[in-house]
């Protein structure tokens, strides 16, 4: 370590160049800046969304920053199009990190959640998950001590939340099935954590943040705001770089502003 300049232990510890990466979800607003994150600390990115309008504008942003990415169009709620997609992958080399991003969230009260709703949100928010880690895990294991997954969950997998029935259920198991995850792959060098962002502004909750309601978000929050996506950075480059965590697995990482610290 050098005492007067930081800069190449940082380096060391959070440089992903010559990683290769996926965000699912990376057309979105916190997987956008996943995206960025990741490319900026060296990784080549995958933009896997559904939307090819976003996907290509986030992987022009990542060029034009100097740095590598491409896009696929994926449905995370169809198993053959999270296939296609790590064949797409692996086709480019395979990845050694995958950010699991995609969500869709829902404000319908619990007795008028649809048998049809119920699914869609388990499928997008949570089967999701186990269908990707299942389809990457080729490319993840050939990666032993460099492989990283990070799930997103949400605060409202926790204590349960109003009026997000559903979703907090469904992000509930993506706590659960990271832990599972992260036990089974351990033995294989592949490390399955989670962030655990509490609110921060975006496409999927624009709705559900009425002013009273993030009036009540913040007066359960200790730290009395919302977050920014740029919050999440430390967060997710200690967890993707094998230099700074390779001994966390199973973990769930709160960035929430001490919403989750809270009772009353
Ligand atoms: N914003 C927050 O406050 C917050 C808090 C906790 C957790 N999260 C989680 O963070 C992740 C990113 O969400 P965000 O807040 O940036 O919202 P967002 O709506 O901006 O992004 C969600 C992304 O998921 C994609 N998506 C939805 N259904 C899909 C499908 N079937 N196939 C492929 N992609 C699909 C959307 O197209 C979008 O790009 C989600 O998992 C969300 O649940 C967000």
């Amino acid at each position: 370590m050098n005492d007067n300049d930081p800069a190449p232990f940082l380096t060391e510890l959070f440089s992903l160049k010559g990683f290769r990466a996926a965000v699912i979800g990376g057309t979105g607003v916190l997987g956008g800046r996943f995206v960025e994150v990741l490319a900026a600390a060296g990784a080549e990115v995958g933009v896997l969304g559904r939307s090819r309008e976003r996907g290509e504008a986030a992987v022009r942003r990542v060029q034009d920053a100097g740095g590598a990415a491409w896009f696929c169009a994926v449905d995370v709620a169809d198993r053959t199009s999270i296939e296609r997609a790590a064949a797409d992958a692996e086709s480019r080399g395979g990845i050694d990190i995958l950010v699991n991003a995609a969500g869709v969230n829902s404000s319908t009260p619990f007795d008028e959640l649809t048998d049809d709703e119920w699914q869609r949100l388990l499928d997008v928010n949570l089967s999701s998950m186990f269908k990707a880690v299942q389809a990457f895990s080729p490319q993840l294991r050939r990666r032993p001590g460099r492989a990283s997954v990070i799930n997103i969950s949400s605060a409202s997998s926790g204590p349960p939340l109003s009026r997000v029935f559903g979703y907090g259920v469904a992000k509930a198991g993506v706590n659960n099935l990271t832990q599972y995850l992260a036990r089974e792959l351990a033995p294989e060098g592949v490390r399955v954590n989670a962030i655990v962002p509490g609110f921060f502004p975006a496409e999927q909750n624009r709705a559900l943040l009425s002013e009273e309601r993030i009036a009540d978000i913040v007066r359960h929050t200790p730290m009395r705001r919302l977050g920014e996506a740029s919050e999440l950075d430390g967060a997710l480059l200690w967890l993707a770089s094998p230099r700074a965590s390779g001994f966390v697995t199973g973990a769930l990482i709160h960035v929430d502003g001490g919403f989750s610290a809270m009772t009353i």
